[in-house]
């Protein structure tokens, strides 16, 4: 149910102002993106996040990749330049059908729905490398954990998973907070963004000491857990990179 709304929402974006949607700065809007541009943000990013695997002396092989949340393509296209084969996966018909109209790498790219709350769709260690930035965010806590989870079984052991979540307060599963957490920033927040005409994007947070459990229950080594940019109240966006083990 939870995921209904993230999918009609970014169906809904995909089919007006895809690039938009994916990096919201305002000169861009009503598809203003120039695509060259926009592209290039995706190869300047990769290219930092490569650059950051060497100094923290993680090798990774540049056999298969995944992009989970990839929109129009915007990162898994960098991705094409370095590994031989890359999956971009989103939960938005309407994106994924732009990411094809924008890719440039033939059948060495492929890009796939998914709209379910796990990667059933995924073989085991079948990646050397899952990417995943601006994201999961947009997922309830308990499915971007299960998302998270399911990174460490289609990764080969060595592979390596790079991603991005804003962490805030804890709340556990199940817990009464956790209740509150999901009203406030499900139903109500987006009653509060669409009485204010904006689209019903969530924001989700997922405490870091929650999301390294996560990871090291699924088999992960975490390698660094890094501030990634912007704070906001009490939430910061955070970047972990972790090894399957
Ligand atoms: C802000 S865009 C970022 C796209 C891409 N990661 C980038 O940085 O260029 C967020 C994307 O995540 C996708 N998304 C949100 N929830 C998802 C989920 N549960 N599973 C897969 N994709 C999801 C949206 O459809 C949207 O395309």
């Amino acid at each position: 149910m939870a995921l209904k709304h993230v999918q009609k929402t970014y169906d809904e974006l995909g089919r007006k102002d895809p690039l938009y949607a994916v990096l919201s700065f305002k000169d861009a809007r009503k598809n203003r993106w120039d695509p060259d541009e926009f592209f290039a943000r995706g190869q300047k990013e990769i290219s930092s996040a490569l650059d950051r695997l060497t100094a923290l002396n993680l090798q990774v092989e540049n056999d298969r990749a995944l992009d989970f949340g990839c929109g129009v393509g915007r990162l898994t296209q960098a991705l094409c330049e370095t590994f031989t084969e890359v999956v971009g996966i989103d939960i938005s018909a309407s994106m994924i059908e732009a990411a094809n109209r924008y890719n440039r790498h033939g059948d060495r790219c492929r890009y796939r729905v998914n709209a379910t709350d796990d990667l059933a769709q995924l073989d085991d260690e079948a990646f050397d490398f899952v990417y995943s930035n601006i994201a999961l965010q947009h997922t309830p806590p308990e499915t971007s954990t299960r998302y998270i989870a399911e990174f460490f079984r289609i990764l080969r052991p060595g592979g390596i998973a790079m991603f991005q979540l804003p962490s805030g307060p804890r709340h556990d599963p199940g817990s009464f907070g956790a209740r509150i957490y999901s009203l406030k920033r499900g139903p109500l927040r987006r009653l509060w963004k669409r009485l204010r005409g904006k689209p019903p994007v969530e924001i989700h947070y997922v405490n870091q000491s929650l999301v390294e459990e996560i990871i090291r229950l699924s088999g992960g080594r975490l390698v660094e857990a890094r501030q990634d940019g912007s704070v906001r109240r009490s939430r910061v966006s955070m970047f972990y990179t972790a090894v399957r083990e």
